[in-house]
């Protein structure tokens, strides 16, 4: 069974995030994953300051959810990093998520995450393209320096209020296909 680890970046509980992922899991459990869904919002996740103990072998100074969070990472065989554009960027939960990542960049951790498989998924208020795709370049150079393979990513523009997604059922199916190949 598929081990997925959906991660949702945005603090707004029920928002057009959560609603996307909760498609994305839902696809993916009809195909037989076992999906575990963390909201970042929900947690404490402290800046990396590159400090690199993690490069010396050591667990990461920062003593807060993290913690918990990097062994379900690697324990993951897919990972969803879900986002909107927060000033044509990732939500600063996401950043701070991703920042964490350099536990993932020695020698003896890069093998937690190597060839794992990644999904991306990306709401935003406005249409063009030049809105999302720095966001979605953010993750696929991050993930390729971190020798991780994204497979799929989804973008949902014009979607601003709470739960405006629901008003795009093309969308949220092509996020349940996406769950059921996440899946395989
Ligand atoms: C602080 C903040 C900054 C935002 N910046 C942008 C932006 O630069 N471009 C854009 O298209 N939408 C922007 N938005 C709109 C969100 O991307 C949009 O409302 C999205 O649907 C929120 O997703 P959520 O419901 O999962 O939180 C911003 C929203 C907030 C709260």
């Amino acid at each position: 069974m598929t081990q997925i680890l959906a991660v949702v970046g945005s603090p707004r509980q029920g928002g057009n995030t959560d609603l996307l992922v909760a498609k994305v899991a839902e696809g993916a459990r009809a195909a037989g994953a076992a999906v575990e869904t963390v909201r970042l919002g929900e947690l404490q996740i402290r800046e990396c300051d590159g400090c690199h103990a993690c490069w010396r072998g050591r667990p990461c100074s920062k003593d807060d959810d993290m913690q918990a969070l990097f062994p379900k990472i690697a324990a993951s065989e897919v990972l969803v990093f879900a986002t909107p554009v927060y000033w044509y960027g990732p939500t600063a939960l996401m950043k701070a998520f991703m920042d964490r990542f350099v536990y993932f960049n020695s020698e003896a951790n890069r093998r937690l995450v190597r060839g794992k498989r990644a999904a991306v998924a990306v709401v935003l208020e406005e249409t063009h393209e030049q809105t999302w795709r720095p966001v979605v370049e953010f993750f696929e150079r991050s993930l390729a320096y971190l020798e991780m393979n994204l497979a799929e990513t989804i973008v949902v523009p014009g979607v601003g209020s709470k739960g405006e997604i629901l008003k795009h059922p093309q969308q949220l199916e092509a996020a349940r296909a996406l769950g059921s190949q996440l899946a395989r």
